[in-house]
């Protein structure tokens, strides 16, 4: 099988790209080489490359600089992935593409499901949500998995950032009104690969296999946290543990810390629908953390 990748560089296609290996021939693609906001080069691209499957792990996924970035933002997560999906449906090639807990404007008291209705705050939350739609309206062979707190070893994360200041300083302060599903981008990519395993046992063609699954799929580490538990978590997992400089984690606020962008107070996903589909185990957001820290 031929996967075109794209987003190379990102964190999670970082993790994709190796875990992905033994299931088939990966063709990466990154910006600048390849711009997904380029509707011209896409064609180019998917034509030339002919693949049996695209992932699309490519994202505008600065969430406070969206705010001002408009255009860039809608762009590289709206209409590329739907001129993605529309350029793949015309070669009845099936996509992969991820979104986000962003949709979801937080107001809800218990994990958000599939039907729950989103309604995005902020305007990264915004084009991620276009994004979903496009997709979905422009192919017929589509799954779309709606990831959140994304972090691993490599690129822009909290974890990385938290274990970057605990080298810094004695007391950090983090907000406890922030609750989320802290999510490990290897755990993500195990869990793609293991979907198209089981899709490759299946009787039917991918495209059709994919088609009969359509749709969004909430996959992040199970159970939730919030910001503050999240870092207590990350100093108590921290491999060198030693040689940083923290005394202790605060509880601060979110708005002792005004951002551009709001974020949403509650945007713990329920993952019973991918767990009732599929045949992943979904090990919890501890133990994602715990083994990302052994790597
Ligand atoms: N990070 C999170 O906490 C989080 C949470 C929930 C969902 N997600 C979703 O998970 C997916 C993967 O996120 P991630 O954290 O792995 O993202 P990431 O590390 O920011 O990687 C995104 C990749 O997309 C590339 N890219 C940007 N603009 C592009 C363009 N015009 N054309 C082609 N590629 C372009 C980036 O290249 P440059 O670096 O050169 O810009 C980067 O390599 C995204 O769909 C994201 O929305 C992320």
């Amino acid at each position: 099988m031929k996967i075109l990748l794209i987003g190379e560089k990102g964190q999670l296609a970082w993790e994709l790209a190796r875990t992905l290996m033994p299931i088939g021939d990966i063709v990466p693609v990154d910006y600048p080489a390849f711009d997904i906001s380029n509707k011209e080069q896409i064609l180019e691209t998917v034509y030339s490359v002919v693949p049996d499957l695209v992932i699309n792990a490519s994202a505008y996924t600065d969430v406070d600089r969206a705010e001002t970035e408009k255009e860039k933002a809608v762009a590289i997560n709206a209409e590329g992935p739907g001129w993605l999906a529309e350029i793949c449906q015309s070669k009845n090639i099936p996509v992969i593409h991820y979104s986000t807990d962003f949709v979801f404007d937080g107001m809800k008291k218990s994990p958000y499901v599939e039907t729950d209705i989103p309604n995005p705050i902020n305007f990264y939350g915004r084009t991620k949500l276009k994004g979903e739609e496009a997709v979905l309206n422009a192919t017929e062979s589509a799954l779309i998995f709606r990831l959140a707190w994304l972090y691993s070893s490599r690129g822009n994360n909290f974890m990385k950032k938290f274990l970057e200041w605990a080298g810094k300083y004695e007391i950090i302060k983090v907000v406890d009104d922030q609750v989320g599903n802290p999510t490990w981008a290897r755990f993500v990519a195990e869990a793609t690969a293991s979907i198209l395993a089981e899709s490759l046992s299946s009787d039917l063609p991918l495209y059709n296999w994919i088609k009969e699954h359509k749709g969004i799929y909430h996959l992040t580490g199970s159970g939730y946290t919030n910001r503050y538990e999240w870092s207590c978590k990350i100093w108590e997992f921290a491999p060198n543990r030693e040689n940083l400089k923290i005394k202790r984690v605060e509880r601060a606020k979110t708005v002792d810390f005004p951002t551009p962008a709001g974020r949403p107070a509650y945007s713990a996903l329920d993952c019973s629908l991918v767990k009732r589909t599929f045949s992943i185990n979904i090990p919890s957001w501890e133990e994602q953390l715990q083994k990302c820290m052994d790597n």
